[in-house]
């Protein structure tokens, strides 16, 4: 056909946002992505002010988006030319974060996906409840790309996604990873979520002992192992069987012993390929709503294999361990965007940092508050570390709280009981239910 690349090459230099949209866009990529006229609404309104365009494919001939105007399933903001859209530049970091606004709408409670261009670059967007990541790399765009990357956003918005997936790490030790996996899982469950933890800290296999399960020989290992990786045999169910005939339960992939003794194995450094866990739980993408996997306390083979499978990383600290907070700021400058190179599509991302489980005071939070933003000062020049530590802080409001899930004895304790504090305990509950709405449940 050619025409997505010829319409491309017919505009200006300087195109403004009006013909990037006349030109390129509509019809032009939607045509390309599989829209037609009546699944497209331009100036589409939210609560934030319209949205440049909404689009659903039509289910039926008595469901017709333009018609009905309800269940959006992707919300594209368009700019002119002007508007810089590189990666990192302060004008991409503002419309991606108008596009999450609109994305956080009520109005976009069924949207999966956003992108944004400016007909010089490219993003798409995937949204799961409240988190917003990258679907693809913010692409550059040019005559000879612009429909391969047309087919690719076409390939994606067609797959159909369920599981988020989320490491849980920092490379600081004992501050509540494990802890933090277990009790998400069960939270998770009870609101109806379909759950898959994984333990991959073989060394330490706390995962594993805290939700009570033995290691089998290598069941786990022979999976990824395997040709096409595929996890299903390792998975086993937690189960918690309630006096209202109600059972929880959620999968849990433990260590084996092969992988438990095996750091220093030969044998395992082949096995092990920095995307073997990926490709292991793409397997299972489409069976659950959360996969959780628990990271080992440092940086080599095991957790670098759970950051580059995750589409998000999670990272607890202590308000009171330096350690722990300086070692957030690392993760997030270098281990995350070492692994983004790596697989160049724009993912994983870190989700803002949480303090976990110690007692703090108004003088002790406000020495964390400095310590974080003395970080923020120190790493400026290389990354914005201010949205990962403050994610609520604006110009116009200051604002330095970090969520806290706070210390509690039935948390620490859970951990000889082998079922989550969160399904004994109501106060672990709310805990843990404040960290859910934070971060994941829409
Ligand atoms: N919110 C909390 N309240 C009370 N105790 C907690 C809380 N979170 C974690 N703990 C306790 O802190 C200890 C360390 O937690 P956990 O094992 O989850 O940390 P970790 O980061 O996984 O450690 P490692 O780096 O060794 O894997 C455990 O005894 C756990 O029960
Ligand atoms: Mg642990």
């Amino acid at each position: 056909m050619g025409s997505l690349r010829e319409a491309w090459q017919k505009l200006p230099d300087a195109a403004s946002e009006a013909l990037v949209r006349s030109l390129w866009i509509n019809p032009g990529l939607f045509a390309e992505l599989g829209f037609e006229a009546t699944e497209i609404i331009p100036e589409f309104s939210t609560a934030r002010g319209p949205v440049d365009y909404a689009l659903r494919k039509n289910s039926n001939p008595q469901d017709v988006f333009v018609t009905t105007k309800n269940s959006p399933s992707i919300f594209i903001e368009i700019k002119g030319r002007h508007i810089d859209l590189s990666a990192g530049s302060r004008s991409y970091r503002s419309t991606v974060k108008q596009l999450k606004g609109y994305l956080l709408t009520k109005e976009a409670r069924t949207a999966e996906w956003g992108l944004i261009s400016n007909s010089l670059h490219i993003q798409l967007f995937r949204k799961h409840g409240k988190v917003i990541y990258p679907a693809t790399s913010c692409m550059e765009v040019n005559a000879d790309n612009t429909e391969k990357i047309a087919e690719e956003l076409r390939q994606k918005l067609q797959v159909p996604q369920r599981a988020l997936k989320v490491a849980i790490y920092n490379n600081k030790g004992g501050i509540g990873k494990t802890t933090t996996v277990i009790n998400l899982a069960a939270i998770l469950t009870l609101a109806g979520k379909k759950v898959l933890v994984v333990d991959f800290d073989p060394n330490q296999q706390d995962l594993t002992h805290g939700l009570g399960m033995s290691l089998e020989p290598d069941t786990f290992y022979q999976c990824l192992d395997s040709k096409d990786k595929n996890l299903e045999a390792a998975i086993r169910q937690h189960r918690l069987s309630l006096k209202d005939g109600r059972v929880l339960e959620f999968g849990v992939i433990p260590v084996d012993e092969k992988l438990a003794y095996a750091p220093n194995d030969p044998e395992l450094q082949t096995v092990l390929q920095p995307s073997s866990l990926a490709e292991g739980l793409a397997t299972l993408q489409s069976q659950y709503d959360y996969i959780l996997v628990d990271a080992p306390p440092n940086w080599l083979n095991f957790s670098q294999n759970a950051v580059y499978a995750s589409d998000v990383v999670l990272i607890p600290t202590k308000h009171n361990n330096i350690f722990s907070l300086k070692n957030a700021a690392i993760a997030i400058k270098d281990y995350i965007l070492q692994i983004q190179e790596t697989r160049g599509d724009g993912g994983p991302i870190a989700l803002p940092i949480f303090f976990n489980g110690e007692k703090i005071t108004p003088a002790q939070k406000q020495a964390a508050q400095k310590a974080l933003l003395d970080l923020c000062k120190q790493h400026k020049k290389q990354i914005d570390l201010l949205p990962y530590f403050f994610p609520h802080y604006t110009q116009a409001n200051k604002n330095l709280e970090v969520f806290e899930v706070p210390a509690y004895a039935n948390i620490a304790n859970a951990a000889f009981a082998t079922i989550p504090a969160v399904y004994r305990d109501k106060t672990a509950r709310d805990y843990y239910k404040n960290l859910a709405k934070e971060y994941f449940l829409q």
